[in-house]
């Protein structure tokens, strides 16, 4: 009796499914985007600015796409572990069968992640990590946020023809830092400039005090930094200033990383005048980063700012929103990837990208911008650009 009851119901439901026809949601053949993010631990806010970012994408312009529901699936490395992001992405493909990857504050993660994407031919869209190297490691790799070479070499360019001659450079001793370290000495030795030292300092709890008095005792006309963006960049500024660096007249450039928007109110006022080089900055005049920065603060509110990892989380959103229209709902791996690289355009918060054909990397416009009070606020407000900038780590 119960059984047939059961049978009965099972039927009226797939009738009422067929009845609905494809252009209908449906919770049960929802498009699932895995984001493997860095939820807890060192880069925590860094991880919620992506997830916001993707989730106000979904806010702005609905959670449906080609008739299907696009459900997000996130999960926590709790840090920088690569064993573990491994773990979540076999999990997400196996378990929650995700026809999408995404997410990834850090390289190490997204580097782990790699023979996954590959095996499973599941598209992996990198939101922030940064590292030159990282969509060599899978076909199935495309990144939308930028790398260390491609927002390096401009500032490297820019100091030389700057009357900055002598930089000392600091960097962290992982991936991005290695990236960001070479390519700055490559191109500003290229055009005349000399590095009089360099320092590489830990991923983990660096202290910068020694490293920041070796700085000083140097006296070069400038220093070079990158760090990740959030406690480090912090706890870099911190000591440049106890040690007073700021007030030496030693020039600080750096990657935007180091001046990033979700925690350049904290850092308060020895940021200002710093120049970095980034793809993003809150202060970007644009309607399509008026229209993110409104969303945003639908979904994280508004006491916060959106940072370029929001909008390598939005523009991630966008991109597969781009290819389930295309695909129109049936998302299969290969053709995918066969959309994302043939030549595919976004118009971003941060100007228009596209993703290079046969790299799978972003191709973007640089801005070099300086730290200056707008209404009364700490923003890194953009005074140039180059146009079209692709990962020079690649050429
Ligand atoms: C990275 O690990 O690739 C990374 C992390 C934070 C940044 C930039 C790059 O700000």
């Amino acid at each position: 009796m119960f059984s047939t009851r059961g049978g009965l119901l099972a039927g009226a439901i797939l009738c009422i499914a067929a009845a609905l026809g494809p252009s209908s949601a449906r919770a049960d053949d929802a498009i699932k985007v895995g984001l493997i993010l860095e939820s807890s631990g060192p880069f925590a806010s860094q991880a919620r600015q992506i997830a916001d970012g993707a989730k106000a994408y979904l806010k702005a312009h609905g959670d449906t796409v080609a008739g299907k529901k696009i459900e997000l699936i996130l999960k926590d490395t709790g840090g920088a572990a690569p064993d573990v992001a491994k773990r979540l992405a076999q999990e997400l493909v196996t378990r929650d069968k995700v026809q999408f990857l995404g997410g990834f504050v850090l390289t190490p993660n997204a580097l782990a992640v790699a023979p996954v994407a590959t095996q499973a031919k599941v598209p992996t869209i990198i939101m922030n990590a940064a590292t030159s190297i990282i969509t060599t490691k899978s076909p199935y790799i495309a990144r939308v946020s930028f790398t260390l070479p491609q927002v390096t070499a401009p500032l490297a360019e820019w100091a030389a023809k700057n009357k900055i001659k002598h930089v000392y450079t600091l960097v962290s001793d992982y991936g991005p830092g290695n990236d960001a370290e070479a390519a700055f000495k490559k191109v500003f030795t290229a055009h005349g400039g000399e590095i009089v030292g360099s320092v590489k300092v830990p991923l983990r709890n660096p202290d910068f005090s020694p490293f920041v008095q070796r700085i000083k005792d140097a006296k070069p006309e400038a220093v070079f930094v990158f760090v990740p963006a959030g406690e480090a960049s912090v706890a870099f500024m911190k000591s440049f200033a106890e040690r007073g660096l700021d007030k030496t007249g030693v020039k600080l450039i750096g990657t935007g990383d180091l001046t990033d928007d979700d925690v350049l109110t904290a850092m308060g006022e020895p940021t200002l005048g710093v120049i970095t080089s980034h793809h993003y900055s809150a202060a970007h005049e644009s309607p399509e980063n008026a229209a993110f920065k409104k969303a945003y603060a639908q979904v994280a509110g508004t006491s916060l700012r959106p940072n370029f990892m929001a909008v390598g989380g939005w523009d991630g959103m966008h991109l597969i929103y781009e290819v389930v229209k295309k695909l129109g709902g049936n998302v299969d791996g290969d053709k995918a990837m066969a959309f994302i690289t043939s030549g595919v355009t976004i118009q971003s918060p941060r100007g228009t990208i596209s993703i290079d054909p046969t790299t799978r990397d972003i191709v973007q416009d640089v801005y070099m911008r300086k730290v200056q009070k707008v209404g009364g606020q700490l923003y890194n407000v953009e005074f140039d650009k180059v146009a079209h900038v692709k990962d020079p780590g690649k050429s």
